[in-house]
């Protein structure tokens, strides 16, 4: 990999690929993405992947963690599909009600339900021809899986309240921080569905797991702030990097905000950074700065060795199973007890 590992290129700009990712850049309107950190061998390797799939119109299944990163990889994508001159459009199936889902994805006839004074287009008209985005698929009611069924097999689409099928031509991607799988053995999530959306899945692994994106994520997030902040000490620093992130770059980019708008001078301090950043099991008190490598407890240095082989490994097991010199299952045993299988 080249040491260019921020994607800076801006897309409308020549369409040159990042040396990092092999990804165009994100169109700089893209709700702040247009610069992917990619600088761990997991993100790289992920975005290699995606750039191959990018090409096809088959539809892709995300899957990850909360806040690390599954849209900003779907716009990618789409940003580097031939699909890229048209809509991405983006919705999330947790976040209403089964039938105002339903007319916000399919559109509705005039007079349809109380209140649909005008008829309406549904997303998968605004996204013909372009990238429709379903956020927390799993969360979809069974009833609407079996209509996004039909859509996605037959290409035609209803409007709530009209008899008249038309034609649509939408790439699906979907994303989740479930497994699936699981969702269609228990029965909430439709198999035939599921086998229709999963041609591919990338999994976007949790920040805990990308140590070497932590420190280019924050110093991004800290130019994108209005305050003179310029950068972070490195006691403020050392804390980013030990923290476990359970929220993933959201919380990174939540946090550096919070350090911006408390730091009255150039730099952000611990102090500055919000409070949960030192209220982990073992962390250090206010302004302290973590202990060094010799003085940590042998259950400490073993999670961070494992971290680091992982990290090298781009997240392949049996590689480093290979590196660590143990057997797969010791490893996926290990993994388990340090809370890094997630
Ligand atoms: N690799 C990255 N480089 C730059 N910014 C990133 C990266 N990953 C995530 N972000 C930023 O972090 C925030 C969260 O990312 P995103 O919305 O893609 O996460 P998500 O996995 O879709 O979250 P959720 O599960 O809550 O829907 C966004 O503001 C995004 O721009
Ligand atoms: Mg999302």
């Amino acid at each position: 990999m080249s040491e260019q590992q921020v994607c800076s290129t801006p897309f409308e700009q020549g369409g040159k690929l990042c040396r990092s990712c092999r990804l165009l850049p994100e169109k700089a309107a893209g709700r702040n993405c247009s610069r992917l950190v990619a600088r761990s061998k997991a993100m790289q390797s992920l975005l290699v992947r995606a750039a191959t799939i990018a090409g096809t119109d088959a539809s892709i299944v995300l899957r990850g963690e909360s806040g690390s990163g599954k849209e900003v990889v779907a716009r990618s994508i789409h940003a580097n599909s031939p699909r890229r001159a048209n809509a991405f459009v983006a919705i999330n199936c947790a976040a209403m009600p089964s039938e105002l889902l339903e007319s916000e994805l399919f559109g509705h006839a005039r007079g349809a339900f109380t209140g649909a004074t005008t008829a309406r287009k549904g997303l998968f008209e605004t996204a013909d021809k372009g990238m429709l985005f379903l956020d927390e698929i799993a969360e979809m009611p069974l009833s609407l899986q079996a209509k996004l069924l039909r859509a996605l097999q037959d290409g035609e689409i209803r409007r709530v309240g009209e008899s008249n099928p038309f034609t649509v031509d939408v790439r699906v991607m979907c994303a989740t921080h479930q497994n699936l799988q699981l969702a269609v053995q228990h029965k909430r999530f439709r198999e035939d569905l599921y086998f229709r959306l999963k041609v591919f899945t990338l999994v976007v692994p949790p920040l805990r797991e990308r140590l070497e994106d932590i420190m280019p994520l924050a110093e991004i997030f800290l130019q994108q702030e209005p305050h003179r902040t310029q950068r972070f000490t490195p006691k403020a620093a050392a804390r980013l990097r030990h923290y476990r992130w359970p929220g993933n770059v959201r919380e990174l980019q939540n946090a550096v905000k919070h350090g911006a708008v408390l730091s009255l001078g150039e730099e952000i301090d611990v102090a500055h950074l919000p409070e949960e950043l030192f209220a982990e099991p073992g962390a250090q008190p206010e302004g302290a700065e973590p202990p060094p490598r010799g003085r940590i407890t042998l259950a400490a240095a073993e999670r961070l060795h494992i971290l680091e082989v992982m990290e090298s490994c781009g997240g392949h097991q049996t590689q480093a199973a290979q590196v660590l010199g143990v057997g797969r299952t010791t490893l996926w045993r290990k993994l388990k007890q340090h809370g890094l299988d997630g």
